[in-house]
């Protein structure tokens, strides 16, 4: 089969879906269900049907967009990636796989080539965790990893639960039905990029994940006592943010003790009340990531960090509430879908690498309902979540080839 990937559409895709964003370019900021999601969801649907897709969504906002095959009871070929973006990141993360795939999807029907298995792209809700707190919330609902209980007790920073928010966003229906039983699809392909250095340290062009790492997400709530930064003594300070400082300095050190190099932990927010130069902090808050491609060492840290903050919280006087807001199991890839990408890389000659994901994507929870893979391309100097996040089209053009020729094996 020959296949022709529009490279310049593509490359002029992702640029266009940039600009969609709450950042000054090159920066993107898009927050689900905010205007500039909601613009960049319209804009795909459009592409999408466009291309010959039948579009729909679901009631948590998830888009498929579907390419009937002639075996319509057949379980669906899925690919797709997400289109939300956290602030100040860049224009790869989660669109090389959607328009990579929708690129895949118009390079086979082009070609002639007609599925059995209906062939479906999906765009999924907010796989970043910036407004709700959790990452992956529509693959989540999707899998049934979360259940719509759960999921209406969502709130974002300014207090709007998820469904007063996605029903403003025009998303209506049951959450209920968001679901989709096992068997639905017979495998999900993702493409993605690496979002670390290996591929490009390595010269290879192209990564094929077998694991992808267990995430676990935490909120930290410090209350000490607060007040006048020159009036209170340092004896009788409960200084909230000197015992966060403990704490972060702990998480720190639990998961560079681990033992293993896949152990990771990091404190990506810390909010200070009241947040003035001369007033001692008497609220913080925290939020923890902390992962590993193994359960047990990742618990470890949660369980070191636990004991670490009853520790701290008597010795400095201060109240410390840990939520945990997730903590996954880890997803191994299918074997026979690893096996087809790694066929479509040798029919091409080219070098690819067996690699783990640490970053978490909507695969992690597919995965839960269905065989997965995921398709790695470079990402220069391996930065991601940053504005200089960048993958050469050469790298964009070949990973879509080879994600092309894997959904036609797979639906075939
Ligand atoms: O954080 C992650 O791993 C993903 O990029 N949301
Ligand atoms: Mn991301
Ligand atoms: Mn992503």
């Amino acid at each position: 089969m020959s296949l022709t990937i529009d490279r310049d559409r593509l490359l002029s895709e992702i640029d266009t879906l940039a600009s969609f964003s709450d950042a000054e370019a090159p920066a993107v900021t898009r927050i689900v269900f905010t205007p500039a999601d909601l613009q960049a969801r319209a804009w795909m649907k459009a592409r999408c049907e466009e291309a010959g897709l039948t579009v729909r969504q679901d009631a948590v906002g998830n888009i498929f967009a579907r390419w009937n095959g002639s075996e319509p009871a057949a379980p669906v070929v899925g690919t797709g990636s997400h289109i939300d973006a956290i602030p100040n990141a860049g224009k790869y993360d989660g669109v090389v796989g959607v328009l990579g795939g929708l690129e895949a999807i118009r390079a086979l029907r082009q070609s002639g080539f007609r599925p059995k298995h209906s062939v479906e792209l999906l765009i999924f809700t907010s796989e970043e965790p910036t407004r709700f707190g959790i990452g992956c919330l529509g693959s989540r609902l999707l899998s049934g990893t979360l259940s719509p209980e759960a999921a209406r007790k969502l709130t974002d920073n300014d207090g709007a639960t998820l469904d007063e928010v996605r029903h403003r966003a025009g998303f209506g229906g049951e959450l209920e039905r968001v679901k989709l039983p096992i068997g639905y699809y017979q495998a999900f392909i993702e493409l993605h990029i690496e979002q670390g250095p290996l591929l490009e340290r390595r010269q290879i062009p192209l990564g094929i994940v077998a694991k992808i790492a267990a995430p676990a997400s935490l909120r930290v709530l410090i209350e000490g006592s607060g007040g006048h930064a020159g009036g209170v003594l340092m004896p009788d300070r409960r200084d909230a943010l000197c015992a966060a400082a403990e704490l972060i300095l702990a998480i720190e050190s639990a998961a560079r003790s681990s033992g293993a190099v896949d152990t990771v932990a990091t404190v990506g927010m810390c909010e200070v009340f009241p947040g003035a130069v001369n007033s001692i902090p008497s609220r913080v808050r925290l939020s923890v990531d902390i992962r590993d491609t193994d359960l047990q060492r990742r618990d470890v840290v949660i369980r070191t960090f636990e004991a670490t903050s009853k520790a701290v919280s008597a010795k400095r006087q201060v109240s410390i509430q840990i939520e945990l807001l997730n903590a996954d199991a880890p997803a191994d890839c299918a074997p026979a879908l690893i096996e087809a990408i790694s066929q479509s890389c040798r029919q091409h000659e080219l070098n690819f690498l067996p690699m783990v994901s640490r970053a978490y994507h909507d695969s992690l929870f597919v995965a839960r309902i269905a065989p997965v893979a995921m398709l790695f391309i470079p990402c220069r100097n391996g930065y991601s979540h940053r504005p200089d996040e960048y993958s050469h089209p050469d790298d964009i053009a070949r990973g879509t080839l080879v994600l092309a020729e894997t959904l036609a094996a797979l639906s075939g």
